[in-house]
Formats: C-alpha cells, structure tokens, sequence
C-alpha cells in the first residue's frame, strides 16, 4: 500500500513537469515496474554501449537520451517539425539531402495508408506489424535477426509466424524496386513505413524516425516472435531477451488498437481486437479486460494474458483511462524496436520531419454503421470488414 501511494504522488509531480501530457505517469510506471523485475530499465544498444558521449553524433547523442528514458534530451515523438524538399526528386539539390528522397516515398506511402473514412488502412497496420516482425527476431543473449530487411530479403514470409503479412509483402517489394535505386534500403523501408503509418492512423503517434540501417539477406533465426498461447511469463522472458521491459511491451501491444485479425480465427476473419479498428486511441486497452465488449470483438490470449499479470495492472489501467491513458501512452518502445540489431546507431540519420502530421481528433462519421457491426454475428470478412480493413466509409 505505501509503494501505491508514493507512486501515485510521485506520478502527479511527473505530469506537471512533462512536455507531453501525462507521458511522465507513463515513464513513472514503466520504471515502477522494471525496479520491481530489477532489470535495466533503460539498456543501450549496440555502439551506443560503448561510445563514449564526446564521440556521439546530435543523432547518437538523442536517441541514447531516447533509450534512457531522457525526456528532456530525447522526447520519443515529434509533434512539428516539416522537412521541405530542396528539389526534385533525383536534382543534385535533393541528391544532397538524406531526408529528401524519404519525403517522397514517405507522401507515397501515406496516400495508401489512410481509407476514406480517415481511418488507416489494411496496408498500414500490416506494415507496423512487419516493422515488428522483421525487427523483433532480434536476441540480445543469441544474437542475429534485426531490423534488417531480411523478412523480404530472405522471403520469410513463408513462416507461419508471418501468415497476414503477405499484402504488405508485396507491396513493400514494389516500394523496394522502385525507391532503392534512389538509395532506399529494405530494412529502412520497413521502418520508416511503420511510422508513417502509426501516425496516418487517426490519434497515431509521430514517432521519431531514422535511416541508415544495413540490408541483410540471411534469414533471421526462427522462433523468436512471440505466440498468443504463451503465457504472460514467457512472453515476458521472450521480450527481456529483446530488451524490451515488461511496461514496454505493454505499451507495444497497444499497436493492436487498430488491427482487425484473420487468421488466429479465421472463422472469424476480420474482427478487429477493439471497437474502433483503424483508429489509434487507447480502446483496446480496456477492453481486452472487459466482460462487456461488442461481440465482434477478438481478443487475443496472449493480450488478456499480458493485462491480467499482476505487475502488468498499474500501467494497463493507467493506459485504459480515458482522461489520462491517451496522453500516458508513451510511444519510447517503437523507437527500441525500431533499432534492434542496428550495429551503428550513432551514424543514423533523422527524417522525423518526412512524417504526415499527426491527427489529434477524430469523430466517424459512420459510428451508428459501425455500432451494428460490431454486435452482428460474426461472418468472415463481411463486406464490413472488408470496408473497416480498406478504411472505408460503412
Ligand atoms: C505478445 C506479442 C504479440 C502477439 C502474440 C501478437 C499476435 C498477433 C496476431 C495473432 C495478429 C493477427 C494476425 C492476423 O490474423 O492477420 C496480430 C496483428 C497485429 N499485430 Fe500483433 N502480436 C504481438 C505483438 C505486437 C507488437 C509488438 C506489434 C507492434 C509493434 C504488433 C502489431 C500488430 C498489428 C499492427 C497487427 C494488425 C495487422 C493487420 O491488420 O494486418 N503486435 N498480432
């Protein structure tokens, strides 16, 4: 009880001092619970470990601030900044400029991210789930795998791990074919689609991004992606493994605020794990551990899992309150993952300002369309799930 109550103080202090309110309660919370496991909350990567600070780039310098949890030195999202190209596409002027040629792949890439509706698309939430997939096979104790490219380089594809992710598959080898002869690489490719497309979704974070990661063809090790039928202590262990602390994945689950499954039940293909599929509000948080929600919504075992851990509860419920969760949502994590395996992070480049701008308020204006829905017996990919995963209007 008094650990409760000091942290419930301490989490007041820290959202009056945090430049994004309510993120400092998230980062109290986070830290709350990695003192508990008593492991490094804040793990450097890769030459960031060993670099000493007078040898680091303003880029190394912030995303080591990123990975600390160093608010003030290294906020995770970037709410303003607007890169400007300085020419056309393949000029000398945009020649020069790492950012330019990742604007316009960045402007491609966001008109098929967002549907009619305002709501993202199928591609993009496939494409932040291959962000995860090609970077989560890192292992810190095991080594290889990364946020290489390999999930198209190598076609992994064909593991069942990776089954739903063949759209965007394809359409990321055509966004390959087009963009790398004006320098784009795979793994880079894959990562700057998964934050363009977090923050087309309506309410989606603008994640800080970078560039300059290395391509690999050799296939990452198998079994490193985490299952919905592992329990909340093995998915825990598979992610401290990744460097990724039990409050990060929690924050990192919530991606599942926009996807509509298909094949964990394919009786049931395109029932989305929330009740705004498409839209990246804090919903799923709560209800994944309601009694209560539409009947079309899915949950996922390893989701009801992980909320019902015990040191999984401070920060579930602060991430389910309506007031306080949208803002708490701290999006430090993507950046981690985004990295994992980058053996010279201190050489990156940052595009952030490639990125759409963020779209803080979002009413559908088909909300009644979507409550019947939502309550309607369940038929694989009814034409409203196929509109919901297009973005469209119902
Ligand atoms: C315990 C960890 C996780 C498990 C077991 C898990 C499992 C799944 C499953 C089974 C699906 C449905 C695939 C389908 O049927 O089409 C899915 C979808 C999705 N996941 Fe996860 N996931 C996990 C963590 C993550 C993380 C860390 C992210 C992002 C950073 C993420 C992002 C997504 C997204 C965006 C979708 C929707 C994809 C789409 O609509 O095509 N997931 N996940």
């Amino acid at each position: 009880m008094r650990t409760k109550i000091s942290m419930i103080t301490t989490l007041c202090m820290a959202a009056t001092i945090d430049a994004f309110p309510g993120m400092g309660n998230t980062l109290q919370a986070l830290s709350s619970i990695v003192k508990r496991q008593e492991i490094p909350k804040t793990e450097l990567l890769a030459d960031l470990k060993i670099l000493p600070d007078s040898e680091l780039t303003p880029v190394g310098k912030a995303i080591k601030a990123i990975l600390q949890i160093n608010r003030t030195a290294g906020p995770p999202q970037d709410f303003d900044t607007v890169y400007t190209v300085p020419g056309p596409l393949g000029s000398p002027e945009c020649k020069a400029e790492t950012c330019c040629m990742w604007k316009y792949v960045a402007d491609e890439m966001a008109t098929v991210f967002k549907g009619p509706s305002g709501r993202c698309t199928d591609l993009a939430r496939g494409v932040v789930r291959l962000g995860f997939h090609d970077a989560g096979t890192w292992s810190k104790t095991a080594g290889g795998g990364g946020a290489d490219g390999s999930f198209i380089l190598a076609q992994e594809i064909m593991r069942p791990d990776n089954r739903g992710l063949e759209n965007i598959t394809n359409v990321m080898e055509d966004w390959y074919n087009k963009w790398h002869k004006h320098g784009a690489g795979m793994a880079d490719l894959i990562q700057m689609g998964a934050t363009i497309a977090a923050v087309s979704c309506p309410l989606g974070p603008r994640i800080r991004s970078f560039v300059g990661r290395n391509d690999s063809s050799i296939p990452s090790p198998e079994g490193r992606l985490p299952e919905t039928n592992q329990d909340a202590e093995a998915l825990i262990a598979l992610f401290e493994d990744k460097t990724i602390v039990q409050g990060e994945l929690i924050s990192l689950l919530g991606a599942h605020t926009v996807s509509q499954q298909r094949f964990e039940d394919p009786s049931r293909a395109g029932d989305p794990q929330d009740s705004t599929p498409g839209v990246w509000d804090v919903k799923f948080y709560p209800e994944t551990t309601s009694d209560h929600t539409p009947q079309r919504v899915f949950k996922f075992k390893s989701d009801v899992t992980m909320a019902e851990h015990p040191r999984s509860q401070e920060l579930w419920t602060l991430f389910s309150d309506p007031e306080r969760g949208p803002g708490a949502w701290a999006q430090v994590t993507y950046i981690r993952l985004s990295i994992l395996g980058v053996e010279h992070i201190n050489n990156l480049v940052e595009c952030t300002g490639v990125l759409p701008l963020r779209v803080s308020n979002f009413t559908s204006t088909d909300e009644t369309e979507l409550e019947s829905f939502l309550e309607s017996k369940s038929a694989p990919m009814s034409e409203e799930a196929v509109k919901l995963l297009e973005g469209e209007v119902l």
